[in-house]
């Protein structure tokens, strides 16, 4: 049918556009574990973040999806908790770290657009620094939403960076609204979580039920 013409090529070029963007974070894998808050080498920052997400997380042993897992360090820290996590991310190279990095925890290669993980399923869907980078994120948030049981708890973690990159607090919290009433936003302005002073916009949004 004619009318289905302009849209038909509209799939096609998202679809290469998302297999460039996985290019790129495939090429980003194996040096991304350096940045302070991407591996949590350190002993503090390590800490810090198993601080906070055991304060606003569901207690273990709750079921996670870890959306955009990257190479597993969430997954891994989650886990040593007794969490039982599943990570999903659609860079290859991403997963093949974090398998390596948290043997017992279940890995997809997928698209965080559209999850292909269990509906209703999850207790907590987790994404660190993932909501900004889907190119339409009201309707990829509302997908996470519906891998939760009914008191389910979402956390994301985002930032208005200083590259440029990213999503406001307040453009967050309005995405989120879209489909949860219980919204709170938290800065995390303490060197603590960055490994360094920042100046820039970061935070964790948390809906519980
Ligand atoms: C900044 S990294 C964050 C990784 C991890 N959440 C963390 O905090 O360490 C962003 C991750 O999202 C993944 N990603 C970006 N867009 C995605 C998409 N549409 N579907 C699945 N993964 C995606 C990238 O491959 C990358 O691993």
């Amino acid at each position: 049918m004619p009318t289905n013409r302009p849209l038909l090529i509209f799939a096609g070029a998202a679809d290469r556009l998302r297999g460039v963007t996985q290019e790129l974070w495939d090429a980003e894998a194996a040096t991304f574990d350096d940045e302070p808050d991407h591996g949590l080498a350190d002993p503090g920052t390590r800490s810090a973040w198993r601080r906070l997400l055991l304060e606003v997380l569901p207690p273990s042993p709750a079921r996670v999806a870890d959306l955009g897992c990257g190479t597993g360090t969430l997954t891994r820290l989650l886990t040593d908790e007794g969490y039982t996590v599943d990570g999903l991310d659609f860079s290859p190279e991403m997963i093949r770290r974090a398998r390596r990095k948290v043997p017992e925890a279940r890995f997809v290669v997928g698209d965080a657009a559209n999850p292909h993980l269990d509906a209703e399923a999850y207790d907590a869907v987790l994404g660190r620094h993932v909501l900004w980078a889907m190119a339409d994120p009201v309707e990829a948030f509302a997908r996470w939403v519906n891998l939760l049981g009914a008191s389910g708890t979402v956390v994301l973690v985002e930032g208005s960076w200083s590259t440029g990159a990213g999503l406001t607090a307040k453009d967050c919290e309005r995405i989120v609204r879209t489909v949860r009433q219980d919204v709170r936003v938290r800065h995390l302005r303490e060197p603590v979580y960055w490994g360094k002073e920042i100046h820039d916009e970061r935070y964790i949004v948390i809906s519980p039920r």
